[in-house]
């Protein structure tokens, strides 16, 4: 690749004028090759957009029985994609490659937290998941039950979500990090008839407890509806067993049949749901579609990540968050890739582990988040040792990244150190609730430039408007919009509906209009996109997504609190860190009892939502800046939190000696 040019540039991009092309080999092999090729595919889906999506899904997905309505609009925004056809995911991502042929090559291949190594071909994982399958269904297990799962990355963990996947019961992964609180809510929230969990989750060579969490979630109430209890042996920690409800995975599946038909779905069948922060309330169970998720998955693995028969695979994600739903337990399987699955974290036995990984298996597709780059550059400058100029990286062609905005220097770096020159970086824009990416270089056609997620998928209708839903031109800033639906798209939030129009097709936007709920600017001469970050009140801590509501109520509710209020703070490695400014019931505490009470607090959200929503900064005050009408002015917490100076109005504000006690760290 060449840098074309080199000029001074801001940290989010906008003024980013390096340009990276893609190199001509690369581009030569491409699955979509050259920005002509791009246009081709844009144009197609102008031209008619429901032909280029039923092309799509006929050519990525083996249907049982053949869709013959595409789009169905009748009761906007609640659209249906290929509605009255049928399919299974887990036939998709399975049978279908042993029938042709491919049955022996590696599905997966498992990095244990402890280097261990285990493989797993198709025809090993498709014995596996039917299995499973099979012992779901000797519970009783059926069709349209949820069943939520909290387990760490495994094999287990992928062929529990492929085996709810056959019997068409509907999957809620549970991240292993959330409390048992969190789970309580969402194991009620989706009426759950089961959890699937494991005794213990290893990571950093230290076992954590899962199981344990389950039995208090459950006995936390409310979980009625939940009849099993399903555990994986992972570490073989001692653990609590209640007789009738919990069965080891074990006994439940080794006497079972290796076949099991898959249950047909029709195409808006729910896949899964997936709780996400929203601005507001509780989270939101995102609910997905069996067809149109599937079929976005399997087609952004060929577009996106160019994936190749012989490519291996490595998404470094969670199957917890989204990013391991589409990019590991879906996707890969669904283009018959090999991919890796790892249980441990980047950081252990050193922080050399992801490159050390690459290396070890010959990894040739990488995807991470700049949470995780930007902490690995910091490792790698303070330790020789675990500088990824150690390690053979030469089997890398490609690189990705996902989940925030990646700054230009963690992208030179990555370009740089682990990509060595020779490897595009795909920054791909996507969210939970769009089941797939969206805004993302192609590879093998789009320049790059540093920062910027550059074009929309073909397909994808995205635009930047105003607050009145009308276009802003390129160069101005606004609001990310997606002007079509689009088959991977959430359904509705489960339970919910009148939220999923309130929350993604607000009125004020005209109703017809997919609101991402980030802001974006387009580039005046390229029109390439750059995210300028969420415009609701979610935070975006490494990667993960936290209301700042959630953490409000969870401070709240400790007895000594009287009123949080809660912002994001720019932050080196994590993107943006949580910064609560908190109210007393008793006298505001300063030095030593101040650290203490902040560390009490911490403790507590950990307890409440999960260790990801600790508050980095706690700071304390009698009261919080109100206007008189008593709303709290949260852009000014937000100039607190940074450490700036207040050029704002705040002639509205009731209380304005407040600001400067809250500008003082605890
Ligand atoms: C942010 C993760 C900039 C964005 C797949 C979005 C990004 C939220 C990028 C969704 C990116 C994700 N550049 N920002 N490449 N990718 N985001 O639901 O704010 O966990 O709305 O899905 O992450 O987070 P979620």
């Amino acid at each position: 690749m060449a840098e074309t040019e080199t000029q001074p540039q801001q940290q989010n991009g906008l003024q980013e004028n390096r340009v990276f092309l893609p190199p001509p080999a690369f581009a030569a092999q491409a699955n979509v090759s050259g920005m002509d090729a791009y246009k081709a595919l844009c144009e197609e889906a102008e031209r008619d957009y429901e032909g280029f999506w039923a092309r799509l899904a006929r050519e990525n997905l083996d249907w049982h029985k053949p869709f013959t309505s595409v789009l169905d609009e009748s009761n906007a925004p609640f659209y249906k994609w290929f509605q009255d056809g049928q399919l299974n995911a887990s036939y998709n991502c399975l049978d279908r490659h042993i029938n042709n042929g491919n049955g022996d090559k590696t599905a997966l291949i498992f990095e244990a937290d402890d280097g261990a190594v285990t493989r797993v071909t198709y025809r090993e994982l498709h014995e596996r998941v039917c299995k499973f399958a099979n012992g779901l269904k000797s519970r009783g297990i059926k069709k349209g039950d949820r069943v939520v799962i909290y387990m760490s990355m495994s094999v287990e963990g992928v062929a529990a979500m492929q085996a709810c996947a056959r019997i068409g019961a509907t999957h809620s992964v549970v991240f292993g990090g959330f409390s048992a609180k969190s789970l309580q809510e969402r194991i009620n929230d989706a009426g759950a008839v089961a959890v699937i969990t494991a005794d213990e989750q290893m990571r950093g060579g230290k076992p954590l407890p899962l199981k344990a969490i389950v039995d208090e979630a459950l006995g936390l109430g409310g979980c009625d509806s939940v009849r099993d209890v399903i555990v994986y042996r992972r570490t073989g920690g001692n653990i609590a067993f209640y007789e009738g409800r919990d069965i080891w995975l074990h006994d439940l599946v080794d006497n079972q049949p290796g076949q099991c038909e898959p249950e047909w779905v029709d195409a808006e069948h729910p896949l899964f749901i997936l709780y996400t922060s929203g601005s507001t309330g509780t989270p939101k169970g995102v609910q997905h579609a069996t067809g149109g998720f599937l079929l976005w998955a399997a087609q952004t693995m060929k577009w996106t990540f160019d994936i190749k028969p012989q490519d291996l695979f490595w998404c470094t994600a969670d199957i917890g968050w989204v990013t391991g739903h589409t990019y590991i337990a879906y996707g890969p399987l669904a283009v018959g890739a090999t991919q890796i699955v790892f249980e441990g974290v980047p950081t252990y036995p050193n922080a050399g582990r992801f490159w050390q990984t690459i290396d070890k298996h010959k990894v040739s597709i990488f995807y991470t988040a700049p949470t995780a780059i930007r902490s690995l550059i910091k490792a790698a400058n303070a330790d020789e040792n675990v500088h990824p100029k150690n390690y053979d990286l030469s089997s890398l062609r490609l690189l990705g990244s996902v989940g925030e905005p990646i700054n230009p220097e963690a992208w030179m770096w990555y370009y740089r150190n682990i990509g060595r020159e020779k490897c595009p970086i795909v920054d791909t824009f996507w969210q939970t609730e769009t089941g797939g990416h969206m805004i993302t270089p192609l590879p093998g056609a789009t320049p790059l430039v540093p920062g910027s997620c550059t074009l929309p998928l073909p397909g994808i209708m995205a635009a930047i408007v105003d607050e009145a839903g009308q276009d802003v031109p390129n160069g101005n800033g606004g609001i990310l919009v997606v002007k079509r639906p689009w088959p991977s798209m959430l359904r509705t939030i489960w339970g919910n509906p009148e939220r999923f129009k309130t929350a993604y097709f607000p009125d004020e936007l005209g109703g017809r209009y997919y609101l991402a709920g980030d802001g974006a600017i387009r580039n005046k001469d390229t029109g390439y996109f750059t995210i300028t970050g969420r415009i609701d009140d979610v935070l975006n801590v490494s990667g993960h997504r936290m209301g700042t509501m959630e953490i409000e109520s969870a401070l709240v509710a400790h007895e000594m609190v009287a009123e949080a209020a809660v912002v994001g703070k720019p932050d080196d490695t994590t993107g943006e860190a949580i910064c609560a400014f908190v109210v007393l019931k008793r006298a505001r505490p300063t030095g030593e009892e101040a650290k203490k009470l902040a560390a009490e607090l911490r403790t507590w959200v950990g307890k409440e939502i999960g260790p990801i929503a600790k508050p980095k900064e706690i700071r304390f005050g009698d009261n919080l800046p109100k206007t008189r009408s008593g709303k709290i002015m949260r852009r000014l917490l937000r100039v607190l939190a940074k450490g700036e100076q207040i050029t704002q109005d705040i002639s509205t504000l009731e209380n304005p000696a407040i600001l400067e006690q809250l500008r003082e760290t605890s």
